[in-house]
């Protein structure tokens, strides 16, 4: 097998394409922008960053405000995500010209996006200048999911939330499920023959 020698460059696959709302600091304008710069910093506190470039529209807005609201993206968002990755805030009302809805999150004034299944309300606590993308980051203050994603037990069904990721240019739903956290690690229950042990 040989392999072909390539210089560093942002290849990570897959990434969220995460619907990532943002406000005027006066709560004027609300403005979508996606970002698949993402990802978990600390489980402990939870905290969270993105990496927007600071001629984004959504930059000034996350600056003054210092605050956003990461909406998962659903296969059925997709189109709205790319939408969202085209025009910038500055020019387009994007909610409007999508049809999606703003509505009031719980512990942040930024807005979250209604027809994300799960939203995560984000605090800046510091800002890092690395290079093209300046990354903020956050806590994250508050979750909020839809019901319907919450089984009786309590459990969250994000398996039922129709999730879209972003590889290389190009977005996808989920494929099948390959397993679950641990199981790897699961040991097969030892079957018992109903004969008396040796
Ligand atoms: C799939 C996708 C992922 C993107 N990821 C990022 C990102 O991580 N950081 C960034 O600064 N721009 C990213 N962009 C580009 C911005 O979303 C785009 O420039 C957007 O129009 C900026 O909107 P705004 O000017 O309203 O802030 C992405 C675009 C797409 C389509």
């Amino acid at each position: 097998m040989s392999r072909t020698k390539w210089r560093g460059g942002a290849m990570l696959a897959p990434v969220p394409p995460a619907i990532v709302s943002c406000a005027s600091a006066n709560g004027a304008q609300t403005n979508l922008i996606t970002i698949a710069w993402t990802g978990i910093l600390s489980t402990v506190p939870p905290r969270t960053y993105i990496s927007v470039r600071p001629s984004r529209h959504s930059h000034k807005l996350i600056t003054e405000s210092g605050e956003f609201v990461i909406n998962l993206c659903t296969a059925p968002l997709a189109r709205a995500a790319d939408f969202c990755g085209m025009y910038t805030g500055a020019k387009v009302d994007k909610l409007a010209r999508l049809g999606l809805h703003a509505i009031p999150s719980e512990e942040v004034a930024c807005p979250s996006l209604a027809e994300s299944p799960l939203s995560l309300e984000c605090r800046v606590f510091d800002v890092m200048h690395l290079g093209s993308h300046d990354m903020f980051l956050a806590d994250i203050v508050a979750v909020t999911v839809d019901d319907s994603l919450i089984a009786e037990n309590g459990k969250l069904r994000l398996d039922h939330a129709d999730l879209c990721a972003y590889a290389h240019g190009e977005y996808f739903s989920l494929g099948k499920r390959l397993g679950a956290f641990g199981f790897s690690a699961v040991k097969k229950k030892k079957k018992h023959s109903g004969k008396p042990a040796k």
